[in-house]
């Protein structure tokens, strides 16, 4: 008789055996969950193409940090909305701007201390034409200008580092601004403050929802001049090298799921911790098929998460932060 001498089979018989092998493991250490606060009191408004995310208020975003650090969640990426926009954005280094006021808020309560506050440094919740920078304008032609972005993307991260920010997280993909960054925070005395550069950074349709989370559309034109081509490894490679020499600690790759061989081939080529960013669209298109029950909530969402790590995730941002430390708990 011809039997298969090998039978993989073998191995999956139980649950108990299927766990003694299990390769990859979720931890919610090893999740971040983002959170975006606005002003007011009293405030959770639901965004509607992000079901189960809200906008906060700095009292309710608290209520929600609890609730994150009591299922073991690693850390929260805080957003912020402002009462008011303006041509360059100055509410995003203001001193009592919105996640400015929450990171003090979090630092005080002791409570939250498991938790790693990390501060997304952009200007497109800040500026009134939603751009990650500084416009020029030229007649019916604009363009983003680099260095004086930069110098506006330092002040903010330094802001948000004195307002307790663990780590600042430079989402913006102008050039140099990882450099800026850590000599205006070194001058600050900030120089124990890690970066966390979403240092490929990917100019992506899964983004769609969370400018409707973080109010934050460009009035015109888009993101192609700075944020990444979808087509491009190679270049994702060279935005990391770039980011590294400057003085990156940390490295956030984003979107995830349509991007898991880049985060793969970013995790064989860098030995820095690496996060990956499953982004408002990835979270909002499993939701509309949960909705419609085409798809099982947790399984669905588990094999996402799991799918990340294994292409070399250390931590994954996600909506489905506490969701998921819940099935893990
Ligand atoms: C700010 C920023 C964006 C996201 C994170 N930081 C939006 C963008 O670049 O348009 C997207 C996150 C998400 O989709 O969940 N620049």
């Amino acid at each position: 008789m011809n039997f298969p001498q090998t039978r993989m089979r073998r191995l999956r018989k139980t649950e108990a055996m299927r766990s003694l092998v299990r390769e990859t493991h979720l931890r919610p250490e090893a999740l971040i969950y983002p959170l975006f606060i606005c002003p007011g009191e009293g405030v959770r408004k639901p965004i509607r193409s992000m079901p189960g995310v809200f906008n906060l208020s700095v009292d309710e975003a608290l209520k929600e940090a609890e609730l994150a650090a009591s299922l073991g969640v690693g850390g929260l990426l805080l957003f912020g909305l402002p009462a008011e926009k303006d041509e360059l954005g100055t509410g995003a280094w203001a001193e009592d701007g919105i996640p400015q006021t929450a990171l003090r808020a979090i630092k005080r309560q002791s409570s939250l201390k498991s938790l790693v506050t990390i501060a997304d440094v952009c200007l497109c919740e800040y500026t009134s034409h939603g751009h990650c920078g500084v416009v020029q304008r030229d007649g019916d032609h604009y363009h983003i200008d680099n260095d004086p972005s930069v110098a506006l993307l330092a002040k903010t991260a330094v802001s948000l580092a004195e307002a307790g920010a663990d780590i600042v997280a430079p989402s913006d993909m102008m050039d140099g601004r990882i450099a800026a960054m850590r000599e205006a925070m070194d001058e600050a005395r900030l120089q124990d403050t890690p970066i966390m550069s979403y240092a490929a950074k990917f100019a992506s349709a899964f983004y769609g929802p969370f400018r409707e989370a973080a109010d934050s559309a460009p009035q015109f034109g888009d993101r192609r001049s700075y944020q990444m081509d979808g087509a491009n490894m190679r270049e994702a490679m060279r935005e990391i090298d770039q980011d590294i020499a400057e003085g990156a600690d940390m490295l956030l790759m984003k979107p995830a799921m349509p991007y898991l061989d880049v985060i793969r081939a970013a995790r064989e080529r860098y030995d820095l911790p690496m996060g990956a960013y499953q982004v408002s669209g990835e979270y909002s298109m499993m939701h509309a098929a949960f909705e419609r029950g085409w798809l099982e909530p947790e399984r669905t969402m588990m094999e996402s998460l799991l799918g990340i790590r294994r292409a070399g995730a250390d931590f994954i941002v996600t909506y489905f932060a506490l969701e998921a430390a819940k099935v893990l708990a």
